[in-house]
């Protein structure tokens, strides 16, 4: 990583520096003086480029997932799933541990049959009790999830995303970067009361404390991991033991060159909660 060379190179500067210079009270402080200021151009250039972030899409993408595997073929139109829309009424447990969605996209073995899915997947719900099924009083309504590839249909969509969105927007906390939406203080403050499960049963939150990961370079201010909130959102084993262990400072590909690469929180916070972009809300203390 380019940015790992920044800082080594830093370091060699100020030690250069410290080498340089006889010792003495004026010194010591210009030493401290350029350590912090070197320290603090090491943070900035981290945030202007020194990581490769991927690009995010506009608020009203971000979390859309495009499925058109089987159905170009087939001849059927994309389906494009809205995680916004979804988020508000259920939990990320709801489709990812209960009706057993993949955390990947396009990998669900969606076997559509006309909308009717052997009641699994889309169909647990869209079923005309939970909302729309695949026909109705009115007729069939495939189109409400299969868009035709015409340009006046995606422009209809995109206006509907876009309307949808603002609706949110304007009950919920703000935040920066990707659906624009502070989803945890949501939650917290009841302003949405997803379900957690299609089932009566109401899960109890285990509630592990919040503990920092140390970041393993100096110079960048520790990354925070609070359990609570996951938990709310979602079952232990979307993260245990696949991507984390269940030992604090145990996971090795718990670095910042993986989050990159989709792996790891980059699992979740590169495609659907808030993206890597929003340094702060993982390192609290960092200057950016
Ligand atoms: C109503 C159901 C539903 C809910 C609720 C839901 N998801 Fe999803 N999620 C899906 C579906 C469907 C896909 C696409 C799966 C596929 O294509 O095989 C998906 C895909 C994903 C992906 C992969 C996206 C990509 O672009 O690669 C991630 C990550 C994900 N979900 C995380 C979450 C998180 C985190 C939450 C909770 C905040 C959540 N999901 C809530 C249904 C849901
Ligand atoms: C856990 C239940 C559940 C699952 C699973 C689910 N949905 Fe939904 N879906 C809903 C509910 C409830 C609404 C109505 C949301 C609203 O009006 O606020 C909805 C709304 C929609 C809408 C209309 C959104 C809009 O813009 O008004 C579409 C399209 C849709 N779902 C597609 C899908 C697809 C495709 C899948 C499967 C990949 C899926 N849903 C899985 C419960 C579910
Ligand atoms: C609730 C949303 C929803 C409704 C309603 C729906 N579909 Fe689908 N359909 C899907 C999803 C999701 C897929 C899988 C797409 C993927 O994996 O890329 C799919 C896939 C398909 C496929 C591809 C082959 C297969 O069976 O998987 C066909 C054909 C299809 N649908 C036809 C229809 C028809 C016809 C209707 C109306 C009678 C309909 N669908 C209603 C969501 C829906
Ligand atoms: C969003 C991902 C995620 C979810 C969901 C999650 N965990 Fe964890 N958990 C982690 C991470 C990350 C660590 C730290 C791993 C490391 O540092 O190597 C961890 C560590 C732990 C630890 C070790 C704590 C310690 O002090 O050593 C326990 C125990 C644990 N998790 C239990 C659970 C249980 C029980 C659930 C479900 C109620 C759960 N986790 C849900 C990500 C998660
Ligand atoms: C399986 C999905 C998933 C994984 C993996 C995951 N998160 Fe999250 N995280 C979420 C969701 C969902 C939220 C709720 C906020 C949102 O959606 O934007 C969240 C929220 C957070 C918050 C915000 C808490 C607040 O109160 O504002 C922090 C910080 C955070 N995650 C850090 C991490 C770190 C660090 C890791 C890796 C050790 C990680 N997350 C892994 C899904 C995930
Ligand atoms: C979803 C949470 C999350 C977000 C957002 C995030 N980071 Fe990190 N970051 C981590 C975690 C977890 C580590 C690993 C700590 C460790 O090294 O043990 C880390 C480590 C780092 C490291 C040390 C190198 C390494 O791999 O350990 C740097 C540098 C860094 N982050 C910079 C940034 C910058 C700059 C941003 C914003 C553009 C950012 N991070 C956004 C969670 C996050």
């Amino acid at each position: 990583m380019k940015s790992a060379k920044g800082v080594f190179r830093n370091r060699l500067f100020v030690a250069a520096i410290i080498k340089f210079f006889s010792r003495g009270f004026r010194t010591m402080t210009l030493f401290i003086l350029l350590l912090l200021s070197s320290m603090f151009l090491a943070g900035l250039s981290f945030a202007q480029g020194g990581l490769k972030l991927p690009p995010s899409p506009s608020p009203e993408h971000y979390s859309t997932v495009f499925m058109a595997r089987p159905t170009k073929e087939k001849n059927a139109g994309p389906v494009v799933f809205s995680h916004f829309i979804h988020r508000v009424k259920f939990t990320c447990r709801v489709c990812h541990y209960e009706l057993e969605f993949s955390m990947k996209a396009n990998d669900t073995p969606i076997q559509c049959d006309n909308g009717k899915m052997n009641g699994r997947y889309c169909a647990a719900c869209h079923n005309g009790k939970i909302s729309f099924g695949p026909e109705d009083e009115n007729g069939k309504n495939c189109s409400r999830c299969h868009l035709e590839t015409k340009i006046v249909t995606w422009k209809k969509f995109y206006e509907h995303q876009v309307k949808k969105l603002h609706e949110l927007q304007e009950k919920l906390p703000k935040s920066k970067f990707g659906n624009e939406i502070n989803w945890s203080k949501a939650l917290d403050e009841g302003l949405i009361k997803p379900k957690n499960s299609l089932s009566a049963s109401t899960m109890e939150i285990v509630n592990i404390k919040t503990f920092t990961i140390e970041a393993q370079m100096s110079g960048i201010s520790s990354a925070v991991f609070p359990h609570k909130t996951h938990e709310q959102w979602l079952d232990c084993s979307s993260c245990h033991p696949e991507l984390f262990n269940i030992k604090k400072k145990s996971t090795e590909s718990l670095r910042m060159y993986n989050l990159l690469e989709g792996d790891s929180c980059g699992v979740c916070h590169l495609h659907v909660a808030f993206p890597l972009d929003n340094c702060k809300r993982c390192h609290p203390k960092m200057r950016v």
